[in-house]
């Protein structure tokens, strides 16, 4: 079990994946700018879940007690507060769930951020530190929710340390039930984080909270392509 520091973690994404990560016998650091702040959703947290180990700390003191630290902030102001971080994350997996998305009155869209991504950004703002991309589609209604698991979705997990990104597979089973699904190195989060809005999007039309679930992983399926259902019709002369 690792202790995971949660930056942001007095935000509705960062308090729903570190209940999520208590439950599943992880020690948390919820981490905030302003320490009453983390100290008060820790004691929230601990209520909810009473067998776990759960404080509240400064950014930067929680970031310094883990192993394991979530980015969990907005995308505005992302950049200054990693680099902050930095000295703080140094030897760490750092894991972001950041979706830098607009909102219009056409809707949510992904902001366009040219051949880079939030994780990416990180990484780049973080060289000593080992970022994966991971939790981006999961809503905070959900991991808030009374939902034992979330074993209707997938957890997309993108990264280019593979030891890293082995830890943020196994995490994701204390959300969905099972490993989260290797997508590939870091700059997939360049397609993985604005597909959230995508699903905002949905959510918004259908009044639903959708979520990622991937076809076709499990090998007992038969993906042998089906004969046709009729007999292709000879053409007329
Ligand atoms: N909400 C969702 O359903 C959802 C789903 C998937 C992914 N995400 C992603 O998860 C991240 C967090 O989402 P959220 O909805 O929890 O966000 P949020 O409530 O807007 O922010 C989370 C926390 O970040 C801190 N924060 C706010 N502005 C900041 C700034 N400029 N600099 C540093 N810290 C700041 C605040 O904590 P303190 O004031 O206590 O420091 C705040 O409580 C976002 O990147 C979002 O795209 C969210």
């Amino acid at each position: 079990m690792s202790v995971i520091a949660v930056i942001g973690g007095t935000g509705p994404q960062g308090k729903g994946l570190a209940y999520r990560f208590a439950r599943g016998g992880h020690e948390i650091v919820l981490g905030s700018r302003d320490q009453e702040r983390a100290v008060t959703a820790a004691a929230e947290l601990g209520e909810r879940v009473p067998s776990a180990t759960v404080r509240g700390a400064r950014n930067d003191q929680a970031a310094e007690a883990a192993d394991l630290v979530l980015l969990a902030v907005p995308y505005d102001g992302h950049d200054a507060l990693v680099a902050e971080l930095a000295p703080h994350l140094a030897g760490k997996v750092v894991i972001s769930c950041v979706n830098p998305i607009g909102f219009d009155k056409r809707g949510p869209y992904g902001l366009d951020l040219g051949p880079t991504s939030a994780a990416e950004d990180a990484q780049r703002l973080l060289p000593e530190s080992r970022v994966i991309g991971a939790f981006h589609h999961l809503s905070a209604v959900s991991l808030n929710g009374s939902a034992d698991l979330l074993d209707h979705e997938d957890v997309l997990v993108c990264g280019d340390d593979p030891d890293a990104k082995a830890a943020a597979i196994e995490l994701a089973a204390t959300v969905t039930g099972r490993p989260g699904i290797d997508a590939g190195a870091l700059r997939m989060a360049r397609q993985l984080e604005p597909l959230t809005a995508v699903l905002i999007s949905i959510n918004k039309r259908y009044k639903v909270r959708s979520g990622i679930l991937v076809a076709g992983l499990d090998p007992a399926v038969d993906v042998t392509p089906a004969p046709p259902v009729r007999p292709a019709v000879p053409a007329t002369t």
